[in-house]
């Protein structure tokens, strides 16, 4: 089968023939239809980040995902040919309490693997075998949004995440808050776009930021959902008021996070999803009056990474609500849909605006290949 495969270390990316995987026992076969493209992927097809499964030489590239079911072992259940799917990411290491309890994206022991990232083949190829625990089915009414689930899986996380250290306060009955509750999301790239998406459907008011002006594609479809979009090209100064309960970052500029933290008000809370690049300049920073105000102002930092089942059928959940909200507007978050072939020429390209770049696999009956 065709195959876009990785060496890291190694830098580069290639579309190989390899042997497709086997049929095991209670396993499902799946046709890959589309697979995103992100920041993750770039690190990988760069050598940064990554690494093959044990005793393979490569590794196949890929974890945002749609598919289709194309075969299932007898002793499978719970799915059927044609049944489209969306795999999950993380596999755990079979030790911590919170991977034998199904929640690897927490593990405690570091010793997961990740599906397309490290230790695991991922799904930018033909087919893809993987047992029923890890799909999700989908409706094929979600069909031309699908392929981002794996990411809003991860947005979902980071909001639960946030919203748990915001609930911390508990409720204050007979007074209850007057105002929308505020969000600032940092970042208008997919993850970005999906977190404002998903705090405007709860009920937030939407400040994200970006270093681009008013006609992007991102700042037109933030306008469409009541979002506010600012360009902070200048600074987070562009950001009059800085009082804001959730702060969701999905950048990976250490520079930012660190002013993302003074945008917090009263008891708010900062969700860093954005994987900084280790080799990041150093900086320096005044952090007595930082910290001064997390402690005076029980403020909090948390990091969320991955995300597990219960999320990706909150983000399905998700899915579903944005489109009856804002009829195709989700759909817009991909820029592109191009070939497998062009994987290289896509991760190469840096197109400026861009939110989401989609590879086709496998062509299904409802899915068109978008214009750039
Ligand atoms: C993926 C996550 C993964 C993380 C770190 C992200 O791009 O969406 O599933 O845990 O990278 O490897």
């Amino acid at each position: 089968m065709r195959a876009v495969v990785v060496r890291p270390p190694v830098p580069g990316v290639a579309v190989e023939e390899v042997p497709a995987p086997v049929l095991g026992p209670g396993a499902i076969r799946v046709a890959v239809r589309e697979c995103g493209v992100c920041g993750t992927d770039h690190d990988v097809a760069d050598g940064k980040y990554g690494r093959a499964p044990e005793g393979d030489a490569y590794l196949i590239l890929g974890h945002e995902n749609l598919g289709e079911v194309i075969e299932v072992a007898p002793e499978a259940s719970g799915f059927r040919a044609g049944d489209l799917v969306v795999a999950t990411v993380r596999r755990g290491c079979g030790i911590c309490r919170f991977c034998l309890s199904g929640r690897s994206d927490f593990c405690e022991t570091g010793r997961f693997t990740e599906r397309g990232i490290s230790g695991a083949h991922g799904y930018m190829a033909d087919e893809y075998v993987e047992i029923p625990p890890y799909l999700v089915r989908v409706d094929s009414a979600l069909t031309p949004v699908a392929v981002l689930l794996e990411p809003l899986s991860v947005v979902e996380k980071a909001i639960a995440q946030g919203q748990a250290v915001l609930d911390r306060k508990e409720p204050t009955p007979g007074h209850s808050r007057s105002a929308a509750p505020r969000a600032l999301v940092a970042g208008t790239g997919a993850i970005g776009m999906l977190a404002a998406f998903a705090l405007r459907a709860r009920g937030y008011d939407v400040v994200a930021v970006d270093r681009h002006g008013e006609d992007t594609p991102a700042a037109v479809l933030l306008r469409r959902i009541g979002a506010q979009h600012t360009n902070v090209s200048e600074g987070l100064g562009a950001v009059r008021d800085s009082a804001f309960d959730l702060v969701i970052e999905a950048t990976g500029s250490v520079a930012l996070d660190l002013h993302l933290a003074e945008m917090l008000g009263p008891n708010g809370v900062l969700v860093l999803t954005g994987i900084p690049d280790p080799a990041a300049t150093p900086i320096s920073v005044a952090a007595g009056p930082l910290f001064r105000e997390v402690v005076l102002g029980n403020r909090a930092i948390v990091g969320s990474v991955n995300a597990n089942r219960a999320d990706f059928e909150s983000g399905l959940e998700d899915l579903a609500r944005f489109e009856s909200r804002w009829p195709g507007a989700c759909a817009s978050i991909i820029s592109a849909r191009r070939p497998l072939e062009e994987v290289a020429s896509v991760l190469a390209e840096h197109v400026g605006g861009a939110m989401k770049t989609v590879l086709t696999v496998r062509r299904g009956s409802t899915q068109g290949r978008s214009g750039r």
